[in-house]
């Protein structure tokens, strides 16, 4: 069963690597700001390492929905739902909901996301988390901006995403 209301927004470097020692790989200025744009006002559902991993806690102007699996676990600003059908129901009247990591919550629900949203770094990154290997026949480009971070200096892309 795909679902069409839930995106995953992701960060990604080539080799499908998206995180390491709980951290990003890379931190790029135009990418926060589009993330922030992206998600401002949605449902954003995340595993209990990425809201430790955030630097302020739950992210502002944002519904934070947290998935653990300690029953009865709650986090100050968060929903705690103890699932990933959990997470599905309670986002299920949302125009749309974004899973926004980390490794093990992307894997369990690339396979039932009907969006997804990339910033692709075109090189690779050592690491210790990955995305699922992304097979881009199963999914239409529904927008593309090639770009070049100064700072980083690498190229990269935004790629958003549609299910087939
Ligand atoms: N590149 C990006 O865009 C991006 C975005 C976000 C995160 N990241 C990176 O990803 C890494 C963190 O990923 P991670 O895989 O270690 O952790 P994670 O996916 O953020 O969280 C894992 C935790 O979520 C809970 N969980 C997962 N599946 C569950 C299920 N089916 N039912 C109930 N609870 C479940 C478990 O909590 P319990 O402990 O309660 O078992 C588990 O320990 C960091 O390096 C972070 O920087 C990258």
């Amino acid at each position: 069963m795909i679902y069409p209301n839930i995106a995953i927004i992701v960060a990604i470097a080539q080799n499908f690597a998206i995180g390491k020692n709980n951290d990003l790989l890379f931190h790029l200025p135009n990418d926060l700001k589009r993330f922030k744009k992206i998600t401002s006002g949605h449902a954003v559902i995340m595993g209990k390492r990425t809201l430790f991993s955030l630097p302020k806690g739950p992210l502002p102007n944002r519904r934070n929905i947290v998935i653990s699996d300690i029953p009865g676990e709650i986090f100050e600003g968060c929903e705690s739902v103890y699932s990933i059908a959990e997470a599905v129901e309670v986002v299920k009247n949302e125009e749309i909901a974004f899973v926004i990591g980390g490794g093990m919550i992307y894997r369990q629900f690339y396979p039932i996301a009907g969006k997804l949203y990339l910033t692709m770094a075109h090189r690779d990154f050592e690491a210790d988390t990955f995305f699922p290997e992304i097979n881009f026949k199963e999914w239409k480009e529904l927008s593309r901006e090639d770009l070049f971070d100064e700072k980083n200096n690498f190229n990269y892309s935004n790629i958003d995403l549609e299910r087939i």
